[in-house]
């Protein structure tokens, strides 16, 4: 008999007759002559209450099944007479498939999340953390069928670079030298007898490949892990984590705006219709004003704000902030949270940021000063998206990178497709974790990425 999952019994059309059931035991509790056990397979939030009479084979055995033990079960679905559940599965014969002794870590009661971390093994058997990853999921599929919805093509940029297209020095190096022992020249490491005949590192971000393909394909996107060594040990940034870059060729600023608005929207509002009963533990045991955080995320309609305006903003507020803030400075977490918490209660775009803060590739405005970047910010997060319209103009590049203290020989290819055909084209980069925060309302990156990577950290 083919295994039915529990979703497909709690769903709008369940089985009937016989099924096989096969999943982990959460809890048994026994009655004179029954044994009830709730099993869970993963595949939804709901257990499947099996009921098991003295009468089967091994009835003794079933009275010692532990939390966390893994069984078959065969039986008829029938209604339930109990409360919380519409079926339960009348048991025809319960086997042990592996014990689980007194051991387990996750008998019933409630984890702290910090504690969780420590065994992210076996995490995602609780009902929270399956949930996250059920989530995690979909979100996933949704970010592919936005993008093919709307005809672009999906690439597969390279996770090992020779390049660092944020120029923030943040790298971790890939080598097949012996460290212990590398080959010298001059003072340094001879990296022209590494691997690839040159110093080679994981890639920050999929953008320069992107573009690249934009620049031949139109519409295109890249989704893939990413990898900043930056010592930050905050609730929201993780050494690992995934990213969805977009970019679009005969596209400005504001058409780049546009999209990140409709994507963030989009997947919003395809997790509210395809993961409610997973959404609804969020709302009740992790952030209690989730459901209306999602709903103003679907909504409203963004503010569209130049970072010189958010400044003023921030310097007339009435709040001291611990980092003051002018123009040309880097805003802070707190600032984030004041401009969509406080001040404007919804998510907002910045742009025209100025240019001493950002990255070379962002295209110079008229004014010299700013360059036509824009930020994505939501309210218990802060920047979940990072962006620009890109610098096309061959001469005005080329100085930048320079300026910037980089080696354009290096960077002959990204400067070809300036030189050959250029077109307006425009980008960002959305951090699929932090859009998961915003979700499920989780306070920490840490829990919503399977295994995080963070300083000091690469257990699992
Ligand atoms: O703003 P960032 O650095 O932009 C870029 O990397 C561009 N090259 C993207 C592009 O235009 N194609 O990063 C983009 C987003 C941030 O807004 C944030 O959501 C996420 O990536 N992010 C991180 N998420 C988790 N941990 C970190 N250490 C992150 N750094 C950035
Ligand atoms: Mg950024």
């Amino acid at each position: 008999m083919k295994r039915t999952k529990i979703a497909t019994v709690h769903s709008s059309n369940p089985p009937s007759g016989q099924v096989l059931i096969k999943g982990w035991v959460r809890t048994r509790r026994d009655s004179k002559n029954f044994s009830f056990i709730e099993i869970n397979d993963g595949s939804c939030l709901k257990n499947i209450q099996v009921v098991a009479d003295d009468g089967l084979a091994a009835y003794d055995q079933i009275r010692k099944l532990a939390t966390g033990s893994s069984v078959e079960v065969t039986g008829e679905i029938v209604a339930s007479p109990g409360k919380g559940q519409a079926w339960e599965v009348r048991a025809e014969a319960v086997t042990l498939v592996g014990d689980a002794p007194d051991s387990y870590p996750l008998q019933k009661k409630r984890h702290s999340d910090e504690f969780l971390r420590t065994i992210a093994h076996l995490r995602p058997r609780t009902n929270k953390y399956g949930a996250t990853f059920r989530i995690r999921s979909a979100l996933a599929q949704a970010v592919h069928r936005f993008f093919g919805e709307r005809g672009f093509y999906y690439i597969h940029s390279p996770i090992i670079t020779g390049s660092d297209c944020e120029g923030a020095g943040e790298l971790f190096r890939v080598t097949a030298l012996d460290v212990d022992n590398p080959p010298k020249i001059g003072g340094g490491v001879d990296y022209s007898q590494d691997f690839f005949g040159r110093e080679a590192n994981l890639t920050v971000s999929g953008q320069l490949s992107a573009e690249l393909f934009a620049l031949a394909l139109g519409d295109v996107y890249t989704f893939g892990p990413t990898f900043r060594a930056e010592n930050s040990h905050t609730r929201r940034h993780v050494a690992e984590f995934w990213m969805v870059e977009p970019e679009m060729a005969f596209c400005d600023l504001d058409g780049n705006m546009d999209l990140a608005e409709d994507l963030v929207r989009n997947l919003t509002g395809a997790i509210r219709e395809q993961c409610k009963e997973d959404l609804d533990l969020f709302a009740r045991f992790v952030d209690k004003s989730l459901p209306q955080t999602l709903q103003t995320v679907v909504e409203s309609d963004y503010i569209r704000l130049p970072y010189r305006e958010a400044i003023d903003i921030l310097r007339s507020a009435e709040k001291t902030f611990e980092f003051p803030v002018s123009f040309g400075s880097d805003l802070q977490s707190e600032h984030e949270k004041f401009l969509t918490e406080v001040h404007f209660k919804k998510p907002v775009i910045l742009y025209d940021y100025p240019k001493t803060i950002k990255p070379f590739y962002m295209r110079a405005n008229a004014d010299d000063e700013t360059v036509a970047a824009m930020d994505l910010l939501v309210p218990g997060i802060g920047e979940i998206i990072g962006g620009s319209q890109r610098e096309e103009r061959l001469d005005i590049l080329e100085a930048r990178i320079k300026a910037a203290g980089m080696d354009v020989e290096q960077y002959w290819w990204y400067l070809d497709v300036r030189r050959y055909g250029t077109v307006p084209h425009s980008g960002f980069g959305l951090g699929f974790e932090r859009l998961l925060m915003l979700l499920t309302g989780a306070a920490n990156i840490r829990d919503v990425i399977p295994f995080p990577r963070t300083p000091g950290s690469i257990e699992f």
